[in-house]
């Protein structure tokens, strides 16, 4: 499996479903992978490490069975399916305001983080979400309540844009 390219892992997974990846329309691309949208309407991502797909399969899991597709006014997506051999999570498509990629959360346990890494780390969100952070960080606190301690917030996977709460900053 580790041969085939992102592309020809979409491929066969979409093989798989009668579905077909829509390359020329990519979604987004992150430090994981790549993301593209299918002709059933739904997105599929494909991802280079195992640790983060499960980490997102096993998230997704857990929202969907307590039916969590919002928080805090941020739109979740949904799970449809995954394929552990091939590394690709199918979901909904969602538009901002969203919470995603949970290929980084931590699961029943808080990440052990000495005190200056997280005051580098709040420092660090507070000047890439411009003046939205507390919002963004609230939303992550209710994460919590269902043992996902989300630990990647920057404005690619959780996008303030049209949330009732945010300062609309550009982009
Ligand atoms: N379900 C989705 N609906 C709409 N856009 C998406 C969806 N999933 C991902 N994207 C877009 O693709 C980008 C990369 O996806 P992401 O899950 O953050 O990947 P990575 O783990 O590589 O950072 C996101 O910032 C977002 O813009
Ligand atoms: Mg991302």
């Amino acid at each position: 499996m580790d041969q085939l390219t992102s592309e020809e892992r979409a491929s066969a997974y979409c093989k798989k479903r009668c579905s077909v990846p829509d390359f020329g329309n990519l979604l987004g691309m992150g430090q994981e992978g790549s993301v593209w949208p299918t002709d059933n309407e739904t997105a599929i991502k494909v991802f280079d490490r195992e640790r983060n797909f499960n980490s997102e399969v096993s998230c997704y899991e857990i929202l969907r069975d307590n039916q969590v597709y919002e928080i805090d006014g941020f739109t979740i997506p949904h799970l449809i399916d995954s394929d552990s051999e091939l590394l690709v999570v199918e979901m909904t498509i969602v538009a901002p305001p969203f919470i995603l990629d949970f290929g980084k959360a931590y699961i029943n346990q808080r990440p052990d983080f000495s005190e200056s890494v997280m005051e580098y780390y709040e420092q660090e969100r507070a000047e890439m979400f411009e003046g939205n952070w507390d919002l963004v960080d609230s939303a992550v606190s209710s994460l919590e309540q269902f043992g996902i301690f989300y630990w990647d917030a920057r404005p690619g996977n959780i996008d303030c844009r049209n949330h009732p709460l945010a300062k609309q900053n550009d982009g």
